[in-house]
């Protein structure tokens, strides 16, 4: 077999560095994994390099750090046997050579010294495993026993081992198969495929930070459905998100169906990934209509029904976040919002939109009207061309409406035209109840377009209401906060 050589993969002087080092320190030494595989792939190159020596990689890390300008740290992880140096904007990762055997209930190996090829074979896919040479005598040469070159070129996604074997030692390595798939537009190779859907529950050793990562790189590909399909196919959903899986399957009672709720969130998945690459966003999309599994109901007079699903899903988002630790701060708040307030712009979607329901969606979505407005177009899945147009161009009026009424009432982030502390010195009050239902008025006054969004009208409106409450306003406190202001500094 004529071997190959792909010098200009290793065109970066570092390369040539590492290879003089190495040689220095007797090493043999390779460059593997994502590098050379994106290489191959013609994508964007990776900014993290892995670095397999066959001896002692952080050896090799601290000689090459100490000959870099500036002596960058090297940054020793003695119980993997690893070691991390910067250089510039890229990551030298660097491993010893090993052999790895796992236990059943770990995805902590027991690792031995071992040669090159041992290394290959304990990696993740053929395509990750693929090595270039950075030893002097054959620099550059490809290394690649278990042909994936060819799985490259045909896209496919093959283990070096048997599968059973490679996804057994390291259950991860389940979620990223689906994620390499969807990422590159590769297929599993039926062994992989099945080997992973007979021993998917042992994705339950992988920690959730880990899943959530390859979940997460999923649902940032251009088409999301393609991996969160193969999620579900696999039987992987039912650990990662069961509520998702949950949505799947269409009931019939009394001729009367309703739609696969779990394939109709993929599509809306996708249709949302083609307007925004917001990861949130996304995540809102999946789980806009998780409600739906427990608030299902057959109701012999209007079929199906799922009262209250935002509400009970917004709820869901919560435990779901912190079940797989996603972060629980304005993200999750962001989602739970959405998921709340998912169906609000369809109750106005109709030709008698009132300039107070969109002041009123405008004040509770605030600054997240824009998004909610394309999470509701991206949740139309009807295949009949005549309803997707109706709806679309319904939205569309909503999206109009939403302008005007902003540009004039300015409503998006209100803030109350008069502050409880003016509410108090009007009346001569002391803090309590009053104050909050007067303030409360004011708010529904301007929602319902009773009176606009300004101060002034909003300080005669306050003076009615607390009169109509039996209160009495300070004699001289009769200016609103715009006149009392005058003059001052
Ligand atoms: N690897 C593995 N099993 C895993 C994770 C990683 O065998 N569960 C190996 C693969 O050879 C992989 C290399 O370690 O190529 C580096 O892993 P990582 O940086 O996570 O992935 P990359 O392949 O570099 O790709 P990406 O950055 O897209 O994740």
């Amino acid at each position: 077999m004529s071997e190959a050589y792909y010098r200009e993969a290793l065109k970066h002087p570092i390369f040539k560095k590492l290879s003089d080092t190495a040689g220095e320190l007797s090493l043999e030494t390779y460059v593997i994994g994502g590098f050379v595989r994106d290489f191959f792939l013609g994508r964007n190159q990776k900014k993290d390099i892995d670095i397999v020596a066959v001896g002692s990689g952080i050896a090799l890390a601290e000689k090459l750090a100490a000959s870099l300008p500036g002596a960058p740290k090297v940054a020793v992880y003695r119980n993997f046997g690893t070691a991390m140096v910067r250089h510039g904007e890229l990551e030298l990762e660097f491993v010893g050579a090993r052999k790895e055997s796992y236990s059943r209930d770990s995805r902590k190996p027991a690792v031995e010294d071992g040669s090159l090829d041992d290394d290959q074979k304990r990696r993740d896919f053929t395509i990750n495993a693929l090595a270039l040479s950075l030893n002097r005598e054959d620099y550059g040469r490809l290394l690649d026993p278990f042909g994936g070159m060819d799985d490259l070129e045909a896209g496919v996604i093959r283990t070096p081992l048997d599968p059973k074997e490679t996804y057994s030692d390291d259950p991860l390595r389940m979620i990223r198969a689906i994620r390499f798939a969807a990422q590159l537009g590769f297929r599993i190779e039926r062994d992989s495929f099945n080997a992973i859907a007979s021993q998917h529950e042992r994705i339950r050793i992988v920690s959730p930070e880990r899943i959530v990562e390859e979940l997460n790189k999923i649902l940032l590909t251009d088409t999301p459905s393609v991996g969160l399909g193969l999620l579900y196919k696999t039987g992987l959903m039912d650990h990662i998100l069961p509520e998702l899986s949950a949505l799947q399957g269409i009931e019939e009672k009394e001729g009367q169906r309703h739609k696969d709720n779990f394939w109709h969130t993929l599509e809306v998945v996708d249709n949302i990934s083609k307007k925004t690459d917001d990861l949130w966003l996304r995540w809102a999309a999946l789980l806009h209509d998780i409600g739906k599994a427990p608030t299902k109901r057959f109701d012999k007079k209007i079929g199906w029904t799922f009262h209250s699903h935002e509400f009970v899903g917004s709820k869901m988002v919560y435990k779901i976040f912190k079940r797989l630790r996603l972060p629980l701060n304005d993200k999750m708040k962001f989602v739970r919002k959405m998921v709340m307030m998912s169906s609000r712009p369809v109750g106005l979607s109709n030709d008698s939109v009132t300039d107070s329901a969109v002041r009123r969606l405008i004040f509770d979505a605030g600054d997240d009207v824009d998004d909610l407005m394309t999470l509701c177009e991206a949740d139309i899945t009807t295949k009949n061309p005549r309803k997707q147009e109706r709806y679309l161009k319904n939205f569309g009026l909503v999206r109009q409406k939403i302008a005007e009424v902003e540009e004039r009432d300015r409503i998006r982030n209100f803030q109350p035209p008069v502050s409880g502390e003016e509410i108090m010195a009007a009346f001569g009050l002391q803090p309590s109840r009053e104050i909050g239902v007067i303030k409360d008025a004011i708010k529904e006054a301007i929602l319902e377009g009773e009176i606009p969004n300004e101060a002034g009208a909003a300080w005669e409106y306050m003076l009615g209401k607390g009169r109509s409450m039996g209160l009495h306003p300070v004699p001289g406190a009769r200016t609103h906060k715009n006149e009392s202001d005058e003059g001052a500094p």
